[in-house]
């Protein structure tokens, strides 16, 4: 199956899926490309050095071409801040799935993304934090729940600590969630 992902940043969930699916655990993969909404962001280095296609597209109109360029029947979000177009979210319904940082409904939408989820999750004496991942429609963090697993909050954590701990988790959920979507065992024929 030919996915595409998109990225923003450094890339740590793209490169949990390059090396899964070079590593056998991730067989009926195929990343077609990755997109960034950012010049430079290490991601495209990373999907580079994999030999991976790789665009920046900054206006939505861009990604909706470079997607329907790149043949990808499932989109990743990965570490990617910016809002799907309505029109990129119609194209591919129920084909587009997200990794939060948090156990959604907690701590998502606007104005949660990066070190802000955790040191919310902290100042809020959490003793419990996750990973999600979900599909994407219209909304930020809305989408059904396609997977989730917790990670303790520790005594002293500090923000950059948790983020550490789920982001570990995050790596390994997100695989586990396109294969799920994938064997459509998550209603990947709807
Ligand atoms: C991380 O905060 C992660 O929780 C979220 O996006 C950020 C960057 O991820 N999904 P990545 O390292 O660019 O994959």
């Amino acid at each position: 199956t030919k996915v595409a992902v998109l990225v923003s940043g450094g890339g740590t969930n793209l490169q949990a899926l390059i090396d899964k699916t070079a590593g056998g655990e991730l067989p009926q993969v195929e990343i077609a490309k990755v997109i960034s909404s950012k010049d430079g962001a290490f991601a495209l280095e990373r999907a580079e050095k994999a030999g991976i296609a790789t665009a920046v597209a900054k206006e939505q109109a861009e990604v909706l071409d470079e997607l329907k360029k790149s043949g990808a029947e499932i989109i990743v979000l990965a570490g990617y801040m910016r809002v799907l177009s309505p029109e990129i979210i119609e194209n591919y319904r129920n084909r587009i799935i997200n990794i939060h940082p948090s156990l959604i409904p907690k701590y998502c939408g606007k104005g949660f993304y990066g070190i802000r989820v955790h040191k919310a999750v902290i100042e809020a004496g959490e003793k419990e934090s996750g990973a999600t991942v979900h599909y994407v429609d219209e909304g930020v963090d809305t989408g059904e729940i396609i997977i989730q697993k917790k990670v303790p909050v520790m005594k002293g954590d500090t923000p950059e600590d948790l983020a550490a701990r789920v982001l570990e988790t995050e790596h390994k959920i997100l695989a586990e969630g396109l294969k799920l979507v994938i064997d459509g065992l998550k209603g990947g024929k709807k």
